[in-house]
């Protein structure tokens, strides 16, 4: 049986901020379903690690790791879970810390990650035949493999697909830590090299046997200037190795028959409860109590590239001149926490803005929204489209990235409807409005609504395609 070992610095349900955290929760597992692989994740043992998980881990081996001139502690605990091995790495002086990331030393955080996860392999006997390393803070581990650790027994034959979820953050750095705290040499200098800087994205597309992102659509635009934040030429230097795998959502925890955070159940054909999902939640944040006009919804964090400069320009026009309530949940960027809550004060009765996070909550208003806007910039997959389908809510997005692959504009051909939601080319605030509203009018036409969401929930999000496709790249791999 192939032996995969995924490495991550989120894992949902343990520690986790983002997408990423949703896929390296649900894609692992979902490979562990088909049967065809022994799977195991390594993640930081951060204080974010509830005692519900702790109390359930065993602890596999205590090692020291060499990272340049210092040695570390290093403890590995395991948990089994969904078929999966978890393995969570152990040092206080890292992980034990109020966030995930955004420390001055992230740098030398995952640094030592990575070189635990090379550490580990020997001390437990476990080398996988495919390392799967996701984002900039798990890329050392390809580039320790290759430059450090090749050699050694047992890993000569491990190959390595690296996965882009977010070219933006590349892990970039000052040549004078090279040795220090990256514990390389000038051997690796070029490698390492990217204007100037050292750059750890951009040293694990490099190295890794397979480079991968999180739609095909994004594995376009990022060979592009206007997406690949600097990386462009490295992309199509390895674009022999490079393809998008659009995720899916993990269909058990996202299921409003099931989901015991929401109001009431419903399916495609058992709409009553979508209803009262609205009702309890324009009750909760104090709107008023009505069924018969839309509800949109904007989640999300609060950050441009997630489209709210051109939503800063339309939404007081559509929130004026449209019979709709909005609620706004996120935080992020002072400037977009000011509009939404001026936006509250000046239609108290319309507009609801939450600035905050909280994944229950979140499902709550998933599962009682009517249109959901997701204007993206750039998108390299997005997984909120997907829940929101799944919870009946339509789509209104911008093509691109894995946007533009999962959603496809509505029309309707005779009897046949055909796509999932509303979508616009450019990032205008005007093409946003124009099909905010066109969504807006469908939705108070009440038999082509119904038969559209029913479509919408209906359309597979699951990792099932998905992890077909991974079990192929790690086939050829
Ligand atoms: C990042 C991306 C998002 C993607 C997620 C999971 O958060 O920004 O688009 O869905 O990773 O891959």
């Amino acid at each position: 049986m192939k032996k995969i070992l995924y490495v991550g610095a989120e894992v949902m349900p343990f520690a986790a901020t983002g997408g990423l955290g949703d896929v390296m929760g649900s894609l692992p597992a979902s490979i562990a379903a088909t049967g065809e692989a022994d799977v195991r994740v390594v993640l930081p043992l951060y204080a974010a690690v509830s005692d519900v998980w702790r109390s359930q881990m065993k602890q596999e081996d205590v090692f020291y790791v060499d990272l340049a001139w210092r040695q570390q502690y290093c403890g590995v605990y395991s948990l089994q879970k969904d078929g999966v091995t978890y393995y969570f790495i152990d040092n206080e002086y890292y992980f034990k810390r109020p966030a995930l990331y955004g420390f001055f030393d992230d740098g030398e955080r995952y640094a030592y990650f990575c070189m635990a996860v090379m550490e580990l392999m020997a001390h437990l006997n476990f080398y996988p035949d495919i390392l799967h390393a996701h984002d900039w803070q798990s890329a050392l581990s390809v580039v320790y493999l290759n430059c450090i650790y090749r050699n050694r027994p047992g890993y000569g034959g491990i190959r390595t697909a690296f996965t882009i979820h977010n070219i933006e953050y590349q892990g970039i750095y000052d040549f004078a830590i090279l040795g220090d705290v990256f514990a390389l040499g000038e051997n690796e200098h070029s490698l390492m090299d990217h204007s100037g800087c050292i750059n750890l994205m951009k040293a694990a597309i490099e190295c890794a046997d397979r480079v991968t992102t999180v739609s095909p659509r994004y594995a376009e635009e990022i060979r592009t200037a206007e997406y690949a934040h600097g990386l462009e030429h490295c992309l199509n230097r390895n674009v022999h190795k490079l393809c998008g795998i659009l995720n899916g959502i993990d269909y058990s925890y996202y299921n409003p028959e099931t989901d015991p955070a929401i109001a009431a159940s419903f399916t495609p054909t058992r709409m009553a409860g979508k209803t009262k999902n609205k009702t309890a939640m324009q009750k909760e944040v104090g709107l008023p109590e009505q069924k018969d006009i839309p509800l949109l919804a904007v989640i999300s964090r609060l950050a441009s590239h997630k489209g709210l400069d051109i939503v800063a320009e339309c939404i007081w026009d559509i929130v004026a001149n449209n019979d709709i309530q909005l609620i706004i949940l996120g935080k992020g960027e002072p400037r977009y926490e000011q509009l939404f809550t001026d936006l509250e004060s000046a239609y108290p009765d319309k507009v609801k803005a939450l600035i905050t996070y909280d994944r229950d909550l979140s499902k709550r208003i998933y599962a009682a929204t009517d249109i959901f806007l997701m204007p993206s910039k750039s998108e390299p997959c997005g997984l909120s489209q997907m829940i929101a389908s799944r919870y009946g809510a339509i789509p209104v997005v911008r093509e691109t990235g894995g946007l533009y692959d999962s959603i496809k504009p509505y029309w309707v051909d005779g009897d046949k409807i055909c796509g999932n939601g509303f979508t616009f080319a450019n990032y205008s605030s005007y093409e946003l409005q124009e099909c905010t509203e066109t969504a807006i009018a469908l939705w108070n036409d009440a038999p082509a609504r119904k038969k559209l969401v029913r479509k919408i929930m209906e359309t597979d999000f699951s990792w099932k395609t998905s992890a077909e496709k991974y079990l192929e790249l790690y086939a050829e791999l």
